[in-house]
């Protein structure tokens, strides 16, 4: 018998028992706390991972995110041999770009200003410029960053993109590493972070990198929390250096309550909605990886575990 265990929304994993009970028969879907025989079980699907739930699980083979980020997960609880899927799914990638285009409409017309002065009972004006006069860089040009980015240039902004080990996007002109930072940075009117979270990306967005853009250029954050040195951000925003930020993400979540950013003037702050795992279409991406393992084929999205995404 093999078997999948599923942890978390108790309404996601019956609708999904349901689905693979039509689907793939040949699997039986289990939702926690329903374990049964736990040598039967060879793939877990999580959001966090629980170390007593694993150690009961002898036979775990894959480990299934239900994001598509993974660093949420404490895979120190994982065996090494097991293998870690992230999810690329419809739902995350539609609902991720419709967030970064709405952010890098909202502060390139000025909204956290507007807002305010609505608040303050105040008329006034910014001078209004094109999308075609913005750049809107993009860290990390992984499934959602390019997505991102192409919806980017049918808004009309002019785009650059930024990774680890560069990319080839039309219409986009790319930097790579280190070494490609600071040119990537310096054109940068809007920059938006869509980093995985791992021991390299964390607090990459500090007062260096803020000073390395130009003056008055905005921040979007819908990565993670961790990539964020908070009170550079405050700072950065104090000085003129930034204008305006939108973040999406914070750590921790929920931010307590008094935090300096549920009232900033210039932020605009979410919690964590921007790329919404769907169930009713993630289960059809789960499906095909679940068939992907049974027949030994190469999973979608799986992670290198020592490089951290
Ligand atoms: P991918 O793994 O597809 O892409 C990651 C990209 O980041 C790659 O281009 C990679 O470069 C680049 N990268 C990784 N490390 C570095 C580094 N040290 N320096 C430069 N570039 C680096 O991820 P996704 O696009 O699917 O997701 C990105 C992140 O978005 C997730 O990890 C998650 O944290 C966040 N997220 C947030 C959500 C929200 O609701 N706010 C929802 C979903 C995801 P290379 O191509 O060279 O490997
Ligand atoms: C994800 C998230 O990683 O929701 O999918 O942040």
């Amino acid at each position: 018998m093999t078997a999948i265990l599923h942890t978390g929304d108790p309404a996601r994993g019956a609708l999904w028992q349901s689905i693979f009970a039509q689907q793939v028969p040949e699997v039986d879907f289990r939702t926690w706390p329903d374990v049964g025989s736990a040598p039967d079980i060879r793939y877990l699907i999580a959001w966090t991972l629980d170390r007593e739930l694993v150690a009961r699980l002898p036979n775990l083979e894959v480990l299934f995110s239900i994001g598509a980020g993974v660093d949420q997960l404490d895979l120190s609880c994982l065996p090494p041999h097991v293998r870690v899927v992230r999810m690329i799914e419809t739902g995350i990638t539609t609902t991720m770009v419709e967030y970064v285009a709405m952010a890098a409409l909202a502060l390139h017309r000025d909204m956290p200003f507007y807002l305010s002065e609505q608040r303050e009972g105040r008329w006034s004006h910014r001078e209004v410029r094109f999308c075609s006069e913005r750049t809107v860089g993009v860290m990390g040009l992984g499934e959602l960053g390019r997505a991102s980015l192409e919806r980017l240039r049918q808004l009309g902004f002019r785009t650059v993109g930024w990774s680890r080990s560069g990319a080839r996007i039309e219409g986009t002109p790319c930097h790579a590493g280190e070494d490609g930072l600071g040119a990537f940075l310096a054109q940068c009117d809007m920059l938006v972070c869509l980093l995985p979270l791992t021991d390299e990306t964390r607090g990459i967005l500090s007062r260096d990198l803020f000073a390395r853009l130009p003056r008055g250029a905005s921040l979007i954050n819908v990565a993670r929390g961790g990539h964020l040195v908070e009170q550079d951000l405050l700072d950065a925003l104090d000085q003129g250096q930034l204008r305006y930020a939108c973040l999406d993400v914070a750590d921790p979540e929920p931010l307590p309550a008094g935090h300096p950013f549920y009232a900033h003037p210039a932020i605009m702050l979410t919690p964590h909605i921007a790329g919404v795992t769907r169930k009713d279409t993630a289960v059809h991406a789960l499906i095909a990886n679940v068939r992907r393992a049974l027949s030994g084929e190469p999973f979608q999205g799986e992670i290198d575990r020592r490089r951290g995404y």
